[in-house]
């Protein structure tokens, strides 16, 4: 009995003691959990942003990570206002183009940093036809259609919604587009998420669902100044763009319908050039875009989210690379800046002081049988991504 007794006290005391030890280290691990969450921790913060001139409330949302990377979006039109990354020197300074007040957003401006709906490019003359009824879109651009028409999902407000989860801080945006807004087809539910992530790069996703066939072609429209010097033109970049063909336009901007290969031409970016170096070149392409201003057709489209373009500026040693699962991206080169535009601090963006990586499907698709289709029929989910990914060489 004794025995017996001796042996259950002797295997508690064991059992105690390696239970303390046990709780020790998840004590241990928790607290080391806790370090490296505040050490990843992306945070991401709100405040009120201003009224529009119809008397719309607009919120802000700064996005910060642990690495430099800092993005303000704001509920009109879901605009990136400002974008803050590190250059080769670990200093972080503004790479995107934006105004510093509300009021300037909500007056004519070439789309900065904006959300582009329904349809990111040209429509020509603003017409399509679905099942053999012809829509008539509100028109722009001359007499065409312009990345949604001229109250288009950049002039809209969206609602916010906010999440932060250890190393990620996400702003899921949602905007209803009425039946015939702009005159396109169907009742459209939209939501695009922004992520940002401490390797500094920030995830666009974009979903969306109708209750009638319609045509959708979304896109993020920031103009970058990789060197953070806004007086400066971004003709020292170095672009590179893995697309083979180009879809080539008329004079109007609009496509011809055919592809264009890229060797020995002006476009080809596969290996990395110099904008400056062949934007003033005698041809017809770079006569009719004023430069560039193109969409070039992706390789490997059958690869999902994949490398598709990147931006290098050797001063400031700031890489963009562009990751995405779109047929195509609009390199744009700032040829319609003019000088007219105030910057933040004073100035203006002047002539190719900010450059545009949109990616997308091709320009005019409603209109074009070729071109992969940008139809979106409902009890389908559109769902798109693309991430910009900033780093230092
Ligand atoms: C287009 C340009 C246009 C600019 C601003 C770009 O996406 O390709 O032609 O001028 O947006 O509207």
């Amino acid at each position: 009995m004794n025995v017996l007794k001796r042996c259950i006290y002797g295997f508690s005391i064991l059992s105690l003691a390696l239970l303390t030890i046990e709780c020790k280290g998840s004590q241990k691990d928790e607290k080391q959990e806790n370090t490296t969450q505040k050490k990843n921790n992306v945070s991401i913060e709100k405040k009120e942003y201003g009224t529009t001139p119809a008397g719309q409330k607009v919120d802000i949302y700064t996005l910060k990570n642990q690495k430099g990377m800092e993005v303000n979006i704001m509920t009109y039109g879901g605009i990136i206002t400002s974008l803050k990354v590190p250059n080769k020197a670990g200093v972080s300074e503004e790479v995107a183009i934006g105004f510093n007040n509300l009021e300037q957003y909500t007056k004519p401006n070439p789309y900065f940093g904006a959300l582009i709906g329904r349809f990111g490019n040209r429509i020509a003359k603003g017409k399509f036809t679905l099942d053999g009824k012809e829509y008539q879109l509100a028109t722009n651009n001359g007499k065409n259609a312009l990345h949604g028409g001229p109250e288009g999902f950049h002039r809209r407000i969206w609602t916010a919604e906010e999440a932060k989860g250890g190393d990620v801080a996400t702003l899921k945006l949602k905007y209803i587009s009425k039946d015939m807004e702009e005159g396109y087809p169907g009742h459209l539910t939209v939501f695009v998420t922004y992520t940002l992530k401490n390797d500094n790069s920030l995830d666009v996703l974009y979903e969306a669902t109708t209750d009638k066939k319609t045509v959708l072609n979304l896109t993020q429209h920031s103009y970058f100044n990789l060197s953070g010097d806004f007086s400066k033109p971004i003709l020292n970049d170095e672009i590179t763009i893995d697309a083979d063909k180009l879809v080539p336009v008329d004079a109007d901007l609009i496509p011809t319908g055919k592809l264009m290969d890229v060797t020995n031409t002006p476009f080809d970016f596969r290996k990395p050039k110099v904008i400056g170096k062949d934007i003033e070149a005698k041809d017809d392409q770079i006569k009719k875009g004023l430069g560039y201003d193109h969409c070039w057709v992706l390789n490997n489209q059958d690869k999902g989210e994949r490398f598709a373009a990147s931006a290098y500026n050797p001063t400031s040693g700031r890489l963009l690379e562009v990751f995405t699962d779109q047929p195509g991206i609009q390199f744009y080169s700032g040829n319609f800046l003019d000088g007219t535009l105030p910057m933040r601090n004073g100035g203006t963006y002047a002539h190719r002081t900010g450059l545009c990586l949109e990616t997308q499907h091709y320009p005019d698709s409603p209109n074009q049988k070729d071109f992969p289709t940008t139809v979106l029929n409902p009890g389908e989910n559109y769902k798109t991504k693309t991430t910009f990914k900033f780093s230092v060489k």
